[in-house]
């Protein structure tokens, strides 16, 4: 059984009802964060929380609680639920109205919802195959920095993956290439790691950020910039980055290999220094 949070009370997944005037259900209002939970140890919580800051302060939705009372709610979804690695969904919008009414609500009551899942990563045959990819245009809206659950957009590319039997959807922009439909994109050219910088098109990934961090400490060569889209097409390798698929290989674009078709070098490199930090850090606190 599945526990959640919701509103200040802790119940069965099951059990827990929200308003169907809530903007979340109406509008898509609201941010939200998924964090990955390993041997029940939050990773990169402070930074998560942050990012959850930074949403909610855009988007003009005041914090119901500090980065002290998420980290306690948090730490209680954990201990609730029976999984030692587990993937913690966070929710926040702006509430209830009696009307619907696309202005805000002059009282807003946040609705404050979490739930667990177990953490899947990728399997060994998957980090060993690789998986394969498709491009699209980007047509999201241009705030794509802000961790909004207005996701429409993103579950349109990502089933458009779906749809040809493939893993995720990497998306360009004028030429240029912005991330996946969810995840951060990096690829891998002359053993130069690149990745486009952040900005209002993409979400600056918790992953993304360890990724260049284990790049910087292991003096591995990188470079961010804007990446073209023929640099993309032309790549030895490509990843995926993101709190699930952590780093993931994509062996495939449009149905043709990227360098040799297997996962390259520099990769499966970066997928063991990830490995690592993360182990030390769930030993250290
Ligand atoms: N998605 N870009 C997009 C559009 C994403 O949705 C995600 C993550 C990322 C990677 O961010 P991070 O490294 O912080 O997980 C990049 C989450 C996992 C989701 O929506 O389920």
């Amino acid at each position: 059984m599945s526990l959640c949070y919701l509103n200040g009370r802790y119940l069965a997944l099951e059990d827990a009802q929200v308003s169907p005037m809530d903007r979340g259900f109406l509008f898509g209002d609201g941010a939200y964060e998924v964090i990955p939970v390993y041997s029940r140890r939050p990773f990169r919580i402070d930074e998560h929380i942050a990012r959850l800051g930074n949403t909610l302060a855009a988007i003009r939705l005041p914090d119901p609680h500090g980065p002290a009372e998420w980290r306690t709610i948090i730490g209680e979804i954990i201990d609730r639920n029976t999984w030692e690695d587990q993937s913690v969904y966070l929710q926040v919008t702006r509430g209830a109205d009696s009307k619907r009414n696309h202005a805000f609500p002059d009282v807003v009551r946040p609705t404050v919802f979490l739930m667990s899942e177990a953490l899947i990563t990728p399997s060994a045959a998957v980090l060993d195959a690789g998986v394969a990819a498709v491009s699209a245009a980007d047509f999201r809206w241009l705030r794509c920095d802000l961790k909004s659950i207005s996701l429409l957009a993103n579950c349109l590319l990502r089933q458009h993956a779906v749809d040809q039997g493939c893993v995720e959807t990497v998306l360009f922009r004028d030429g240029f290439l912005t991330e996946g439909s969810a995840s951060n994109i990096f690829i891998v050219r002359d053993g130069v790691m690149l990745t486009p910088p952040k900005s209002h098109l993409m979400l600056p990934g918790i992953t993304y950020d360890v990724v260049l961090e284990l790049a910087a400490r292991h003096g591995l060569a990188y470079q961010v910039r804007e990446i073209l889209e023929h640099e993309v097409r032309s790549a030895d390798e490509i990843w995926m980055t993101s709190s699930t698929k952590e780093v993931l290989a994509i062996t495939a674009l449009d149905g043709r290999p990227v360098g040799s078709g297997r996962p390259g070098p520099v990769g499966r490199q970066m997928y063991e220094w990830y490995q690592q930090f993360k182990n030390t850090v769930m030993r250290g606190g």
